[in-house]
């Protein structure tokens, strides 16, 4: 268990969160390296058998330290920027590893993409198609590319998080695909590799990837006898934990539903998991500063916020609420808010607890979307994470410091 109950007290694995609050401070993130490993491990086993290559999804939780843990099991990665590609190469990871997605990537990202020798490019646009090949017939490199399809798919997940219909932003519309893909082939400077898709974040059904492989295993066919192989089918990421109470589906279900699908084809397949592989492994650590008790609302005011966590104030996102050392007592209910000024700035809801002033509380399943989507709102220094290993507690990101705020800005002359 990442994050069991010992001697009356919440730790990750062998230490209690007490300690790392002493030690650290709090907000704090805390990972499990273990729980951090196993997804990853269990992600790739499932697909043991036929070639295949999980590229994580950094946008998830791009912490230098939790990406080299991946790089060291032999982990890809999907970027969706140069600045995130950065951090892989800082981590170790391996530039023939990563797929390139996003809607605007610019000339400049392109370039240092195809110095670093990307394994493929996931084309958002026929403009952008039109760009890379530019790009890369100036350097005198050939750009490996896949488009992004969109196969007009409802993953039945939260109206943000759906990318995969009609109405998005993303990828090329599935009737348009044919045409792109001839232009691609007779494009200087553009390799054709694969084919993508990515319908959404937080899916709990097997349904819609059925029918979102199946659609464009059928385009990669039509694609082969027109004379356009494909060597990979990138099938994107989404995979849901439980939160609250969804129930998420088993990697195995998942892994038995796509090799089924690909049984007797020869193209490797691409996977870009983000919240999977991280969701579970961390935590939100943060300390209660004060309680008012009021009518018609309690509030139990923490040192942690929205700009730490901002999923519940921008989705309504749940996550659970324990108490590091749970009190004897009758439970009441508190809404769980932060000190930003803001009414939308809160963890959690009505959620029935004991609470004393200082109390720690963790908030759960905080390693995806967390840190990686925190701010400086109010001026607030980002928290500091550790990723606990046994016993043993490693620092990979100190607090920031207030000095840093704003050592990049100015005041006029
Ligand atoms: N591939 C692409 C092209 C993506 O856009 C994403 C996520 C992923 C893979 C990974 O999806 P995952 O396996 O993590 O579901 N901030 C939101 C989630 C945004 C997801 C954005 N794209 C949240 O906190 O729920």
């Amino acid at each position: 268990m990442s994050f069991p109950m010992a001697g009356g007290e919440l730790c990750a694995e062998g230490v209690p969160l007490t300690a790392i609050a002493r030690q650290f401070g709090t907000p704090c993130f805390i990972y499990s390296r273990a729980a951090l490993e196993g997804a990853w491990r269990e992600f790739d086993a499932a697909f043991a058998g036929v070639p295949h290559l999980v590229c994580y999804a950094m946008k998830a939780n791009s912490t230098l330290a939790i990406l080299d843990l991946f790089a060291r099991q032999g982990s890809g990665f999907d970027i969706v920027s140069a600045g995130e590609l950065a951090r892989v190469i800082a981590a170790g990871g391996d530039p023939a590893k990563v797929v390139f997605s996003g809607v605007g990537k610019t000339d400049a990202e392109m370039e240092t993409a195809l110095a670093a020798g990307i394994l493929c490019f996931n084309v958002e646009s026929a403009g952008e198609l039109a760009h890379l090949s530019a790009v890369a017939s100036r350097m005198g490199k050939v750009a490996p590319v896949s488009f992004r399809v969109n196969p007009d798919v409802d993953p039945k997940t939260h109206p943000y998080i759906s990318t995969g219909l009609k109405e998005s932003k993303f990828g090329v519309a599935f009737a348009d695909a044919p045409a792109l893909y001839r232009r691609a082939a007779a494009l200087p400077g553009i390799a054709v590799h694969g084919i993508d898709i990515h319908i959404g974040s937080q899916i709990t059904e097997l349904a819609p990837y059925r029918e979102a492989t199946r659609k464009i295993l059928d385009l990669a066919d039509a694609l082969a006898a027109a004379g356009i192989p494909l060597a990979h089918v990138d099938v994107g990421g989404g995979l849901g934990i439980r939160y609250r109470d969804e129930s998420p589906v088993p990697v195995p279900d998942y892994a038995a539903m796509l090799t089924g699908l690909f049984r007797g084809r020869r193209e490797r397949m691409v996977f870009e998991p983000g919240r999977r592989l991280v969701g579970d492994a961390g935590i939100l650590l943060t300390r209660v500063l004060y309680l008012k008790d009021g009518a018609p609302k309690r509030f139990a005011i923490v040192d942690a916020a929205m700009n730490d966590l901002l999923r519940p104030s921008l989705y309504g996102a749940w996550h659970a609420v324990d108490a590091v050392r749970p009190r004897d007592g009758a439970p009441v209910e508190w809404d769980i808010v932060g000190p930003v000024c803001e009414s939308g700035d809160f963890l959690a809801l009505d959620r029935l607890l004991v609470l004393a002033e200082g109390d720690l509380l963790a908030v759960r399943a905080a390693g995806a979307y967390a840190m990686a989507m925190s701010s400086n709102y109010n001026a607030r220094p980002r928290a500091a994470e550790v990723i606990v290993d046994g016993e043993t507690v490693h620092l990979v990101r100190r607090r920031e410091l207030v000095d840093e705020l704003f050592a990049a800005e100015s005041t006029l002359p």
